[in-house]
């Protein structure tokens, strides 16, 4: 599969001389892993189980629950495993871990997972409560919520509600609620392409400010819904500054927030860039993540972890 021409040379401008690295490690596949439920037993005896069964499994650094798997190159093989279909595994990119793992959730909390499915984030976020608190999950898509609850009920989740609406609406109808909003936006996908090559047959340049309108609203939503000295946390899939960067900038500049530096065992990441093309962001953004394939054989991945103030209110600096 050839890289689109407009992307390979915004990837050239974005990473400069580690560009060879990069590209070569996004054309290699990915290790397949997975996370082990500990809602559904004990962390020792489903490893040795796996294990027992000739599973060489290594250790996710930034996840005490997340496992490479070093032997297997389909992933459907894990799919159709006893383990999977009993819900003492969920097959989770490595990065995808990140998010929830940098989020400080505790089990009282109320947490909002405003673009849920198929429910990566929500069941590691159960996991992490140990069930208990509440959790909303979100999608606007009911073909992919069909896919959340199958995951939920495998997974043995018994503390989240489900809903099916426009994540945008959270903001007006549960504002200043949540104690932790996972925003896990739609996006370019371009790190993905590790899994499929999906994000290069519909990458078009245009692509990306469209996408960063809805990630704004999203984002705006989730801040207005989360309670004052709560935490929101943005993530993507992408590696386009435009859907990151410019969105956590744009909330820096318009909302009472600010960013948390995010360090996590074992994850090489690179700051956040503070400037793309002929934008200027917010000097903060540099305390967001970007995750780059070559440095820590994953997918792409970028997140950025927002404290609203305590002394604020749910609505814009400019707001009347
Ligand atoms: C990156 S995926 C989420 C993956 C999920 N968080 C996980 O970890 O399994 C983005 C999701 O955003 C949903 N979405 C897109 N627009 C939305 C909107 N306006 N409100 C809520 N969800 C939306 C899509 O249906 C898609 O499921």
């Amino acid at each position: 599969m050839e890289i689109p021409q407009g992307l390979k040379e915004r990837y050239q401008r974005l990473l400069g001389q580690e560009m060879g690295p990069f590209l070569e490690a996004l054309l290699r596949p990915l290790k397949p892993s997975i996370r082990i439920n500990t809602l559904k037993g004990n962390l020792w005896d489903i490893q040795n189980r796996l294990e027992e069964k000739g599973l060489k499994l290594s250790p996710i650094p930034w996840c005490s629950w997340g496992f490479w798997v070093e032997n297997l190159e389909e992933e459907s093989t894990l799919g159709n495993s006893l383990e999977h279909f009993l819900g003492e595994i969920y097959i989770q990119e490595a990065s995808s871990m990140i998010p929830v793992e940098v989020a400080d959730i505790t089990p009282d909390m109320r947490v909002l997972d405003m673009a849920a499915a198929p429910g990566s984030k929500t069941t590691h976020a159960a996991q992490k409560m140990e069930n208990r608190g509440v959790i909303v999950a979100n999608d606007v898509s009911i073909h992919r919520i069909k896919a959340l609850t199958h995951n939920l009920d495998r997974i043995g989740v018994i503390n989240t509600l489900v809903t099916t609406m426009d994540g945008r609406r959270f903001g007006r109808l549960l504002s200043n609620y949540f104690h932790l909003s996972l925003v896990d936006a739609p996006c370019s996908a371009e790190g993905t392409v590790r899994k499929s090559f999906r994000a290069w047959n519909n990458w078009h340049p245009k692509v990306h400010k469209k996408l960063a309108e809805t990630q704004k609203s999203l984002l705006i939503s989730a801040f207005k819904a989360t309670i004052p000295g709560g935490t929101i946390v943005y993530s993507t899939c992408t590696f386009a500054p435009e859907e990151n960067e410019g969105v956590i900038s744009y909330l820096l500049d318009h909302y009472p927030c600010h960013l948390e530096a995010i360090h996590l065992h074992g994850l090489d990441t690179h700051s956040g860039l503070p400037f793309w093309e002929t934008e200027r962001y917010n000097p903060q953004v540099k305390k967001a993540v970007r995750i780059y394939p070559h440095k820590n054989e994953v997918g792409g991945f970028f997140v950025a972890k927002i404290k609203k103030e305590e002394e604020s209110w749910a609505g814009s600096k400019t707001d009347p």
